[in-house]
């Protein structure tokens, strides 16, 4: 059951989250980051790290955003990996 990254992610990717993947799971669109779910091994240490509760496990993810847990699985595949904090897109 992994982690998917959902709507408050996209234009803010503040990359809290990626510090602390033991998997080096996350990978980076232009927009947002998605989770590879073959990697990911549902430890639960990024969603705490959000600022804005982007990361839920895929069993949880709200009703409005179901369509993330597909779009993580192909954009992660689409995208390159991403294992270091960065400036992010908005103001926190
Ligand atoms: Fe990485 Fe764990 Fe989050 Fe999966 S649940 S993406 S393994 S930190
Ligand atoms: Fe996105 Fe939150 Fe990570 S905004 S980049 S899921 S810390």
């Amino acid at each position: 059951m992994p982690f998917v990254v959902t709507a408050p992610c996209f234009g803010c990717k503040y990359t809290d989250c990626v510090t602390v993947c033991p998997c080096d799971c996350f990978h980076e669109g232009e927009q947002m980051l998605y989770i590879e779910p073959e990697e990911c091994i549902d430890c639960g240490a990024c969603a705490p790290e959000c600022p804005v509760e982007a990361i839920y496990q895929d069993v949880d993810v709200p009703t409005e955003w179901q369509e993330f847990i597909a779009l993580n699985a192909e954009m992660a595949r689409a995208t390159p990996a991403i294992t270091e904090k960065r400036a992010p897109l908005c103001e926190p």
